[in-house]
């Protein structure tokens, strides 16, 4: 009986030849794979500027720099995501205002309102999984308050809502870390419409250069770069996203018709909305008189891969407890939530035997 990962990295010989011509080239920085990336990037999102980096985490922490956020302002996102979510917004020196999540596992719109003070400079909901947030009425409230709405989209790559691309909600980031849904080992991206921050993220990235002076520059600025290597790896996987998101989606398809959501219950997901499924939740419920770990303990068991995504939310990670942020549903959620593999490469006979282990597990305990 094989394995099943709960992730596993869809790269090929179509990667390798890539790395290598770049090898071979002798250009291994700021070149024009990463050019070539870039626009790729653009055109899948839809926004018409793209500057890449070296992580998610830098993304965010440049864009969030490009709007003049520092000490004193206050930025509000979820406790429910990874951790670099809250560190891109603590290294500005801002205040971290952590909002609770509602049943998708994303940003409640109504508790950020309640959250909104004079100090209020960037609102970061974070499509979790995936799973689009609802920037309809996130977008309406920053738009009402005259604060932007910064996405972070590291984990919805080719994500949709309302059949629109992420780009048409704002400026979004992106991370290409390994086990992400478009991956070239580490990397990240700005993807924005607004000149100013597509302009400071370029120049920030690169040491504050001065385009067109060389070794002139005009702030302190970092070294955020990306590889042509890594933006090698970026160019090929742009060709395979589709097929990689619909694999994801005929997996997760096929789990939602099949697992008993009387014992695991999902996240909601609008119809309208293209979740791309970098991970495949299910929750234990109180009901179905099973345990969190005991369900993981016993998929371990039968040869299935699982994971938790997130086992603490952020108001309880250490660096972050002495903000005292109460988020209770979040805190729940980090209890009894559990990722499914759901990549491509997880087959049919796979699927059935996720399904069959987790309808046991449910029978049993009934
Ligand atoms: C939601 C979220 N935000 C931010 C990041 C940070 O991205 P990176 O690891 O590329 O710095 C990640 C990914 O790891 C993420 O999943």
């Amino acid at each position: 009986m094989t394995y099943i990962p709960v992730a596993a990295m869809q790269l090929g010989p179509d990667e390798e030849a890539a790395v290598l011509e770049v090898l071979r080239s002798g250009r291994l920085a700021q070149g024009p794979q990463v050019e070539a990336f870039e626009d790729g990037l653009a055109s899948l999102t839809g926004s018409r500027f793209a500057v890449a980096t070296s992580s998610g985490t830098a993304a965010l922490f440049l864009t969030l720099k490009s709007l003049g956020i520092g000490p004193g302002d206050e930025v509000i996102t979820t406790p429910m995501t990874f951790i670099a979510t809250a560190n891109s917004i603590a290294h500005t020196g801002a205040t971290i205002v952590f909002a609770d999540i509602d049943d998708s596992l994303n940003l409640s719109p109504a508790m950020v309102e309640t959250l909104i003070t004079g100090r209020t400079r960037a609102i970061v909901p974070v499509h979790l999984h995936g799973n689009p947030c609802d920037m309809s009425a996130l977008r309406a409230l920053g738009e009402r308050h005259g604060i932007p709405v910064i996405q972070d989209a590291c984990q919805a790559i080719g994500a949709t809502i309302d059949g629109r691309s992420l780009g048409t909600f704002g400026t979004q980031v992106y991370s290409f870390y390994a086990t992400k849904n478009l991956t070239c080992g580490e990397g990240g991206a700005v993807l924005t419409d607004d000149d100013e921050v597509a302009r400071y993220c370029r120049s920030i990235r690169h040491q504050a250069y001065v385009p067109g002076k060389p070794y002139l520059h005009d702030a302190v600025g970092h070294n955020f770069r990306l590889t042509e290597l890594q933006a090698a790896i970026g160019n090929v996987q742009l060709t395979k996203l589709d097929a990689i998101t619909t694999a994801r989606r005929e997996n997760a398809a096929y789990f939602d018709r099949h697992i008993d959501d009387r014992s695991f219950v999902r996240p909601v997901v609008r119809p309208t909305d293209r979740h791309v499924y970098h991970q495949y939740i299910v929750r234990v419920t109180e009901s179905s008189g099973l345990g969190r770990d005991d369900v993981r303990d016993a998929l371990h068991e039968a040869g299935i891969g699982s994971a938790v995504h997130y086992p603490v939310a952020i108001t309880q990670q250490p660096p972050y407890r002495s903000l005292e942020a109460s988020c209770p549903l979040a805190e729940a959620a980090a209890d009894d939530m559990i990722s499914l593999p759901v990549h491509p490469g997880v087959t049919a006979a796979d699927r059935e035997r996720i399904v069959d282990a987790l309808a046991g597990l449910a029978q049993a305990a009934a």
